[in-house]
């Protein structure tokens, strides 16, 4: 099976994860863990988590920091061999240099201007080119440094993948029409983010919160998005 689906595991609960790993199986290859369940639960609960279920390992940790520590967070991690781990593009050559050099079996995924930024924001900070132009900057020194993946709004995907043709692009930010968008304020569909150039999208909620209503509505809904994506 191979799903261009990656659900988030935002909870802090780790029976709860493993029984999302659980209802999705079938359907999911790829699961995302984040700070969220990482900074509560820990190396080792992923690790049961991959000694209970075969899954493919987004690790969303958001590294940030000089390149030898990086480096070493990144070796910290390695047992667990995710094929994503995200680090801010924003930290540079160097530092993605020295994440990418320690996992030579995963993919150092670079996650450029954060999508809940906006445009007043982001200048205050004292950037002076916009959102996309960094965006694009940012994503095309993070692909030459050693970055195989990256993160972006499904509307930067088709910009992300004429700077990146051969880059994983993973877009968060996805609703099917009508549906709740919670703290998300531009959306697109699983089908446009994908048509714009995306190969997977994160999901969470859309699916997650389905949980209250049991396992079935969990499969329900996952294949409601798979249809919406090939009809
Ligand atoms: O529940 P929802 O589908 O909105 O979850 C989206 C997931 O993608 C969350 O884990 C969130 O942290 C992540 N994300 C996002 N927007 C970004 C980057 C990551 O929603 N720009």
């Amino acid at each position: 099976m191979s799903s261009p689906i990656i659900l988030a595991l935002d909870t802090k609960d780790p029976k709860e994860a493993a029984n999302w790993i659980k209802a999705c199986a079938a359907q999911i290859d790829h699961f995302k863990i984040g700070l969220e369940y990482f900074l509560e639960n820990g190396k080792a609960s992923i690790l049961d988590l991959q000694k209970e279920f075969d899954f493919k390992l987004f690790l969303d940790l958001k590294l940030y920091d000089i390149p030898n520590t990086v480096k070493g967070a990144v070796e910290s991690v390695s047992e667990l061999n995710p094929k994503f781990l995200t680090v801010h593009a924003a930290g540079g050559a160097e530092m993605i240099k020295s994440a990418a050099s320690v996992l030579p079996g995963g993919s150092i995924t670079a996650v450029t201007v954060l999508t809940s930024f906006s445009d007043y924001e982001f200048m205050h900070l004292g950037y002076t080119k916009d959102i996309s132009q960094t965006a694009s900057i940012w994503a095309t020194q993070a692909i030459a440094a050693g970055a195989t993946s990256l993160v972006c709004s499904p509307f930067e995907a088709a910009l992300m993948r004429q700077i990146a043709p051969k880059a994983t692009i993973i877009t968060p930010g996805v609703r099917l029409a009508g549906e709740k968008l919670n703290d998300q304020s531009r959306v697109m569909t699983p089908k446009q983010a994908l048509e714009n150039g995306a190969d997977y999208v994160v999901i969470g909620r859309s699916i997650t919160s389905e949980a209250v209503n049991g396992v079935g509505a969990m499969q329900n809904k996952i294949a409601q998005i798979l249809e919406s994506i090939n009809p």
